[in-house]
């Protein structure tokens, strides 16, 4: 079981560096042009100088741009009082000898993110069920929505697939229904052979099928949260129309070395298209990626994440390729959203990547396993610098989500329409 939940546990990790970063010059032509559109976009809300303003008193929330400010009131949880911390995740009793993560809270500019409110979110939810649709980010954030919850109410489990990937979760006194739902590349996949993230090409990915996993469930929900993440990053061989169209960190060099973005785009394209066309009109959320924070090597060679306090404003710019795997998924996701909208869906873009970039301090690191191993000893221990303890930054995302669903105030998109900031400060 432990062993068998390690390995389920890092299937989502990123492959190789090498693998990521298969076409440079143009990834950081687009890096840089995303970090122009950033600058813009901070210089525009930011700034109280600007000549014009919206008509408003208030300028607008920009819920995804703001900082990390120190806050002694702690998390809204402990490893005592929530029995629903994966151990890997559960960095407290995993010895993590820190503590200063926990203290602080994201400020988003012009407005204020309030502490997870659990009585205020049930009672808003009854009746209502939501499924989070992708990898195990999302069982990482999916554990800390039941973790705020828990000191009003602990679920009951009511179903999980063989390998407890799939999951759904049952809170009777408010006939409130939570699942996760596994489809880390939300179209159909095949995975051969041994599924250890460095073999190569033992995975065959059908860029134009869909994952049924999650299509055949999607009726049932009132709210979904999906996404795609690093699994994007692996060694792959695309198919389209039962046929290969190319691949990504190729074997051989007679297939069409395909990239990381494209494939990505088509998938997304795919999954909203599959979301705006369909009769069922829940609420739908997309979350951005998911940045890491590895140093000093990757997750597989050695890589660490020792810090212990949150980037600076400016401080880390992320990974060029991860830039560019957001700016696909801001684009697809505009586009689709303006079909939805017109039909009269809610779709919203929960935007995590920057506030997540800037919590380096949030991962397990060495920490992921009871009894604590000591780091210092054991130089080559396994670190995970992409989940993040719990309690830890993630528990933002569901302030972050409380915020966009319950506490509808006002202007709450933040700052994520990159290229179109006249369309942000009029809306
Ligand atoms: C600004 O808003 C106020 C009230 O919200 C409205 O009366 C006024 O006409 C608006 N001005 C412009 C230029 O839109
Ligand atoms: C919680 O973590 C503390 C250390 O922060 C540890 O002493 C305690 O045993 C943990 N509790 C549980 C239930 O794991
Ligand atoms: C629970 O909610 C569903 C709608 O999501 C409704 O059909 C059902 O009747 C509710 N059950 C109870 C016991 O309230
Ligand atoms: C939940 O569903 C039950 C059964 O259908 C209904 O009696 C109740 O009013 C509903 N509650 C809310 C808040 O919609
Ligand atoms: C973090 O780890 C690196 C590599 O092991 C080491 O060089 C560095 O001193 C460490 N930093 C801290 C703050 O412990």
């Amino acid at each position: 079981m432990a062993n068998e939940e390690v390995v389920v546990d890092w299937e989502p990790l990123p492959a190789p560096q090498q693998e990521r970063n298969s076409n440079n010059g143009q990834l950081l032509l687009k890096f840089f042009a995303s970090v122009l559109l950033v600058g813009f976009c901070y210089h525009v809300v930011f700034a109280d100088f600007i000549p014009w303003k919206p008509n408003s008193t208030k300028a607008a929330c920009t819920l995804f741009l703001g900082e990390w400010i120190p806050d002694n009131s702690g998390p809204g949880y402990t490893n005592e009082t929530c029995n629903f911390i994966e151990p890997y995740q559960n960095c407290m009793r995993n010895g993590r000898p820190d503590t200063g993560y926990l203290y602080w809270r994201w400020k988003p500019k012009n407005c204020d993110l309030r502490p997870f409110d659990a009585d205020k979110f049930l009672n808003a939810m009854r009746n209502k069920s939501w499924a989070f649709i992708g990898d195990s980010i999302f069982r990482n954030h999916i554990q800390s929505l039941i973790c705020l919850l828990s000191k009003i109410e602990e679920p009951l489990e009511i179903y999980h697939d063989s390998n407890f990937k799939t999951r759904t979760w049952y809170y009777s006194s408010y006939n409130f229904t939570l699942a996760v739902i596994w489809a880390p590349f939300l179209v159909h996949y095949d995975i051969f052979g041994n599924n250890g993230a460095l073999s190569k090409t033992n995975i065959r990915l059908h860029l134009d099928v869909l994952d049924t996993k999650w299509t055949m469930e999607y009726h049932k929900y009132d709210y979904i949260v999906i996404s795609g993440g690093q699994w994007f990053y692996k060694s792959a061989i695309m198919w389209e129309n039962n046929e290969v169209i190319g691949c990504h960190n190729c074997p051989e060099g007679n297939v069409k070395e395909l990239g990381v973005a494209e494939p990505y785009r088509k998938v997304l394209r795919l999954a909203l298209q599959f979301i705006t066309a369909n009769d069922h009109k829940p609420f739908v959320i997309f979350r951005t990626w998911t940045p890491d924070h590895f140093e000093y090597g990757e997750w597989y060679n050695g890589g660490v994440c020792n810090r212990t306090q949150p980037y600076k404003e400016g401080e880390f710019n992320g990974d060029p390729t991860d830039h560019s795997m957001r700016n696909v998924e801001i684009e697809e996701f505009e586009k689709a959203a303006e079909i939805g909208v017109k039909k009269g869906m809610k779709m919203q873009l929960l935007d995590t990547y920057h506030l997540s970039l800037l919590r380096p301090d949030g991962h397990p690191g060495p920490y992921r396993t009871f009894p604590p191993i000591d780091a210092d000893k054991a130089k080559n221990v396994q670190n995970d610098c992409l989940h993040w303890c719990l309690p830890g930054p993630i528990d933002t995302w569901n302030e972050l989500l409380m915020k966009m669903v319950i506490n509808e105030d006002g202007d709450h998109r933040g700052c994520i329409v990159l290229k179109d900031e006249a369309h942000l400060l009029h809306s």
